[in-house]
């Protein structure tokens, strides 16, 4: 069975595009990374990937988002990639590079769908907990059908508790060790079928 073909996309650290390399390199995951994209220069993932020896590239907006979204689907199709992992990527993407990639884009979110969609949604578990309006969070992977906000089908989902004693930075180390189970695993279970 020839390996899938993934791009990666990334916006910071990268440590699920560190989960996904690893997976690759212990071969839990039958599958490549065919590119690293990332929205921001200097960040930790293009390390990781230049580590690891993988393409990687800085894709700056400099025209306006309608425009940038086209270029950057024109971009990826030409990868010819079987799918396209958004692991940490903190950009709506509009239709311009959706429509490139119908039920092909799977988003990795650290939040139960619905809730605490877009950014900093540890922080805002984290206070809500703290309030006493929740005792858990949790994390999904969905496909990304159109513009919504960390919002589509659903593929996988995990509770995280979050503790009386919990600090944000303990609550962000549980959700990011279930990231990263959760997402090779969805891309395990993707890419068999
Ligand atoms: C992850 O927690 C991911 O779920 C989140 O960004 C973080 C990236 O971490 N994505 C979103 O919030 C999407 N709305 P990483 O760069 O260490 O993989």
């Amino acid at each position: 069975m020839s390996k899938a073909k993934l791009v990666v996309m990334i916006s910071g650290n990268g440590s699920n595009l560190q989960a996904i390399i690893d997976a690759i390199e212990s071969s839990q995951l039958s599958a490549q990374i065919l590119a690293v994209i990332s929205s921001r220069a200097n960040v930790y993932g293009l390390q990781r990937a230049e580590n690891h020896r993988i393409p990687s590239i800085v894709f700056y907006q400099t025209t306006t988002r309608a425009d940038y979204d086209a270029d950057l689907g024109d971009f990826v199709a030409n990868l010819k990639p079987d799918w396209v992992i958004l692991a940490g990527w903190m950009r709506i993407l509009s239709m311009n590079f959706l429509r490139h990639f119908p039920n092909r884009v799977v988003n990795l979110h650290p939040a139960l769908p619905g809730q605490f969609p877009g950014t900093h949604a540890i922080e805002r578990a984290f206070t809500a907990a703290q309030q006493g309006q929740i005792d858990h969070t949790g994390v999904m992977v969905h496909l990304v059908p159109d513009e919504g906000v960390d919002d589509g089908p659903v593929l996988a989902t995990e509770t995280v508790p979050i503790y009386h004693d919990d600090t944000l930075e303990t609550v962000e180390a549980r959700i990011h060790a279930v990231e990263h189970q959760i997402l090779v695993d969805t891309i395990g279970k993707l890419i068999k079928n």
